[in-house]
């Protein structure tokens, strides 16, 4: 099993080598690979030293599987080149989502859907997984109707551009912007690029991706997306509408049995999920669990999550071990 990792020096690219590590993943060669401003740069990895190859050099290795997390760009011009000699591609950018011939999984929700024949694999945006994670069940047993998001996300999402920004603001030292405006002690309600109807694109991902997930184009669904100076994970305030009537009791022991879900709901002892606990752990963590008294049959919840784990990588290297315990590879 021939594994390239592609944007090994990137934020999720790190993230994604460790993860590999702590689930021992079965690969037998493993590729490093970056752009030709990281070509020939050493990176040690489980006491290795591996030397960063280009991208046109890891095709010619015809890896089994590639595991992108370069940015759309390099994603659309490339993951079809891997796939033409035989890599199974899974990609972290937008580039291939909402395209009808790529599938956008969640191993928890739908990798059953995944065949052979599936070269490039679409991983969710981070802000979608750990939504989706909660709303799965939720929507098999009471039938959401129209959901209300709202997210509060870590800076550790724009990659490690944004970090600088923010280290820099600390120490109070002028340095590249990966933001419009400064991000320390700031809220930006401003999330990837605008779209003509006046979201952010990360808005609408939130809109589009979870109906294509759970396959039910009816959900309606409305985003805000702020950016906060935060590291460690998402966070969403969640209000949710159903068809059917739901009770509290009934949805904290439906969440807490989901696999990949931890309920941290218990006011008496102030217990909610916050990104500062999160942050290292690959669950989604769902709190505040309340009846919206505002109108019926909805539910108000907040849930976070470690974007660049299971908002990335651990989504990722999920797909990856599915595909091989599957023999789809
Ligand atoms: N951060 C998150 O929470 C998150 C979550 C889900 C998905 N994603 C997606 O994952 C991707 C990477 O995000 P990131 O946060 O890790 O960004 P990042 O820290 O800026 O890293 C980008 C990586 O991509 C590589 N790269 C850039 N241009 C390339 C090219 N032309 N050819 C080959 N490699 C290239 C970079 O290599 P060099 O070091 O050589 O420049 C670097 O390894 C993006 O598509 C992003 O949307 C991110």
């Amino acid at each position: 099993m021939k594994v390239a990792v592609v944007g090994a020096t990137g934020m999720v690219g790190n993230i994604m080598l460790k993860v590999l590590e702590e689930r021992n993943f079965p690969y037998t060669e493993l590729i490093l690979v970056a752009s030709e401003r990281s070509v020939g740069k050493q990176i040690s990895y489980k006491g290795i030293n591996y030397t960063v190859i280009g991208m046109q050099e890891a095709v010619d290795e015809t890896p089994d599987i590639a595991i992108f997390s370069a940015g759309g760009n390099t994603s659309l011009d490339w993951a079809p080149k891997f796939a033409k000699v035989g890599t199974t591609v899974i990609d972290n950018s937008s580039a291939w989502r909402m395209n009808p011939n790529n599938k956008l999984i969640v191993p928890e929700i739908n990798a059953n859907k995944l065949t052979k024949e599936d070269k490039i694999i679409a991983n969710p945006n981070c802000s979608t997984i750990q939504l989706v994670m909660a709303l799965a069940p939720l929507h098999k047993k009471y039938t959401i109707k129209r959901l209300v998001v709202s997210t509060y996300q870590s800076i550790t999402g724009t990659g490690v551009k944004a970090v600088q920004q923010l280290e820099n603001e600390y120490k109070g030292v002028k340095g590249e912007m990966a933001y419009h405006y400064p991000i320390h002690k700031n809220a930006i309600p401003h999330c990837d690029v605008f779209e003509e109807n006046g979201y952010t694109k990360e808005e609408m991902k939130l809109v589009r991706e979870p109906q294509k997930i759970l396959n039910d184009n009816t959900i309606a669904i409305t985003a805000t997306a702020v950016r906060i100076p935060v590291v460690g994970g998402h966070s969403e305030s969640v209000n949710i509408e159903f068809e059917n009537f739901f009770n509290e009791a009934d949805v904290r022991k439906l969440l807490n049995e989901t696999s990949g879900i931890t309920v941290q709901d218990n006011l008496d002892t102030n217990t909610y999920p916050m990104p500062i606990y999160a942050e290292g752990k690959d669950d989604v963590f769902v709190g505040r669990i309340r009846r919206d008294e505002s109108l019926p049959n909805t539910l108000n919840m907040w849930i976070v999550s470690d974007n660049l784990r299971k908002g990335a990588a651990t989504n990722a290297v999920q797909i990856a071990e599915y595909l091989i315990e599957n023999k789809l590879v």
